[in-house]
């Protein structure tokens, strides 16, 4: 799908939504399984690292970074329907130990602890969380954004995805601070 086509589509879908307090930063829109395991190699997520996935979707960058990556996981999801869902997959794959998804605003947590985060949000949304992690994250942490980048951030690497066996292109982009 071009990209153009998806943002508006994200755009809308997105556009001013409110949960409570929180803000909407991007409507549920899964990464393909094949490029979430891109995006872990990517970011060099090695077993015994700390790794978040902003906006958790349906747990699945979480489940392969604790099942494939054997990687201490953590997804943040506003979602109720979502956030139970991916927990109740964590829970039937026994992944407990080193999986879990906070049911949260993913603006409000501490990532101080992180060796790699992983976004797929919005152009726009995305700069709400770029000053909370400059803050928050320790030297050395790595970042992996899924199709939008961080403005402000040069990436250390880009990775072009022409067609992911569905037709869909995808751009990762690696961060470290
Ligand atoms: C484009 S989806 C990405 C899902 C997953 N990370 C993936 O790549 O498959 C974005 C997710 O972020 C969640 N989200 C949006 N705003 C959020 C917020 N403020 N706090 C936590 N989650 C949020 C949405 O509910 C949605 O599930």
């Amino acid at each position: 799908m071009p990209k153009v086509f998806l943002l508006t589509l994200l755009g809308c879908a997105a556009a001013a939504a409110q949960t409570g307090d929180a803000e909407k930063l991007a409507p549920y829109y899964p990464t393909p399984e094949t490029i979430v395991e891109k995006m872990l190699q990517l970011g060099g997520l090695k077993a015994g690292e700390k790794v978040y996935d902003l906006g958790s979707g349906d747990g699945r960058i979480v489940i392969m970074a604790a099942q494939k990556f054997h990687a201490d996981a953590v997804g943040v999801e506003l979602d109720k329907d979502l956030w139970k869902l991916s927990t109740d997959k964590i829970r039937k794959l026994h992944l407990e130990k080193n999986a879990r998804i906070v049911n949260g605003d993913l603006l409000k947590q501490n990532y101080s602890s992180a060796d790699l985060i992983t976004v797929y949000l919005l152009p726009g949304f995305i700069d709400k969380v770029q000053p909370m992690l400059d803050e928050q994250l320790k030297k050395g942490a790595r970042v992996v954004a899924h199709d939008f980048e961080f403005k402000n951030w040069t990436p250390e690497k880009v990775e072009n995805i022409a067609d992911d066996g569905e037709g869909r292109s995808h751009t990762l982009y690696l961060y470290r601070k």
